[in-house]
């Protein structure tokens, strides 16, 4: 029997998340991811994925500190971000520079303050690049600001209003972790050979760069941009569907229900958007899209996914469509890093077995 892509087969024990996708429930460390997400911050979100509980106030302070004492950048991979083609895309750039961290003292067994450096930079270095290739001069972080404020503060240079701090600051928290998806196993399966924390999100960062994973919501935000009026949305659905086609932001392999992130970002980018034309657009879109697939897809169960109202917070806090992967990524990285060292708690290397179809000829 071959399993391929390893669909359906369980390979680890986790405490760190659970998914069920029948009940439309996200769990993290035993709380609802979305609870977590519409009333924590990013920083007890993260703390509750790395430690396995909230934080106390001393414990978070603690924490907070420590994230940002590590958001700075060494001049050393300032020099790489300035040095790599401007054309190289954000994922390939991120990929390379977090790999430039692994320094010698990044051993095996992974430590946690190793997690909270890479959870920390990841989105200096995100900013600092943009920046650069766009020709603008560097921000500083800010030591005032929480970590998604201070995210938005370096791309920008500016602060961001309330209501948008917190849609990103959910969508942040919504995008950190997901049982086992492809770049988590790929942390760690690299872990699991003994190798560095380093190392395997560097892994990681290669597998959540793919398009079957990293997502694309620019497929999402273009199917708004084609639809454009309210009134065009059932006729360009139905095309869709009529031809065979996929709808973008609908439909999940693990969700059989609506997908928790998408109800809790849709909450978020209400409250941004107010009434956005944009955000009105998305929602009538939505409605017709459920309708319709019920009428063409009957029975697959196909609701909203994270992705289209993903598209759509990033939409209302003016982010460009190629700040969604890499903003998934230095969200994901706190997945990441609680995966990898629960991993080496209890490892054992992954080796599974191929079936030969090739020529015999002894
Ligand atoms: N639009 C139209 N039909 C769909 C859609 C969709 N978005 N999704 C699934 N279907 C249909 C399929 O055509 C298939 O129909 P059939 O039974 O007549 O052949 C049936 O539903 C089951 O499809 P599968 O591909 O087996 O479903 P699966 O659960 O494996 O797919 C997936 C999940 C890949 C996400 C799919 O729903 C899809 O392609 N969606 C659109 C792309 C998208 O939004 N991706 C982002 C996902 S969220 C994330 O990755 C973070």
């Amino acid at each position: 029997m071959v399993y391929h892509g390893l669909k359906g087969i369980t390979c680890v024990e986790t405490s760190i998340s659970h998914i069920d996708g029948e009940k439309g429930h996200l769990i993290y460390r035993g709380h609802d991811a979305k609870e977590i997400a519409l009333h924590a911050s990013f920083e007890e979100a993260a703390y509750l994925i790395l430690f396995g509980s909230l934080p106390q106030p001393a414990e978070l302070l603690d924490f907070n500190e420590k994230l940002i004492a590590e958001r700075p950048l060494p001049e050393h991979i300032q020099y790489l971000i300035q040095r790599l083609p401007e054309n190289m895309d954000d994922m390939s750039v991120l990929r390379t520079v977090i790999s430039a961290l692994g320094e010698a003292s990044y051993t095996y067994p992974p430590k946690t303050e190793e997690a909270i450096r890479l959870i920390a930079i990841t989105p200096s270095i995100i900013a600092y690049r943009k920046r650069w290739v766009q020709g603008e001069k560097a921000i500083a972080p800010s030591s005032q600001s929480g970590h998604v404020e201070n995210y938005y503060y370096m791309l920008t240079g500016e602060r961001p209003a309330e209501s948008q701090k917190k849609a990103l600051e959910a969508y942040m928290i919504l995008a950190m972790e997901h049982g086992m998806n492809a770049s988590t196993f790929s942390a760690r399966v690299t872990v699991s050979t003994e190798s560095d924390l380093v190392s395997a999100v560097t892994s990681a960062l290669g597998t959540m760069k793919g398009p079957l994973h990293g997502g694309a919501p620019s497929a999402v935000t273009k199917m708004l941009e084609d639809i454009a009026e309210k009134s065009q949305a059932e006729k360009y659905l139905a095309e869709k569907l009529e031809k065979g086609e996929r709808l973008m932001g609908f439909g999940h392999r693990v969700y059989k229900t609506k997908d928790p992130r998408a109800e809790a970002l849709r909450q978020k980018a209400e409250e941004v958007a107010g009434n956005d034309r944009d955000l009105d657009l998305a929602l009538h879109v939505e409605a017709e899209a459920i309708r319709l697939l019920e009428i063409y897809k009957p029975g697959r169960k196909l609701y909203t996914n994270v992705e289209f109202y993903a598209a759509a917070v990033m939409k209302a806090i003016h982010f460009e469509d190629e700040l969604f992967t890499p903003t998934f990524s230095a969200s994901r990285m706190v997945g990441w890093c609680a995966h990898v060292l629960e991993q080496s708690e209890n490892n054992m290397i992954f080796r599974p077995s191929a079936k030969y179809t090739g020529a015999l000829t002894v």
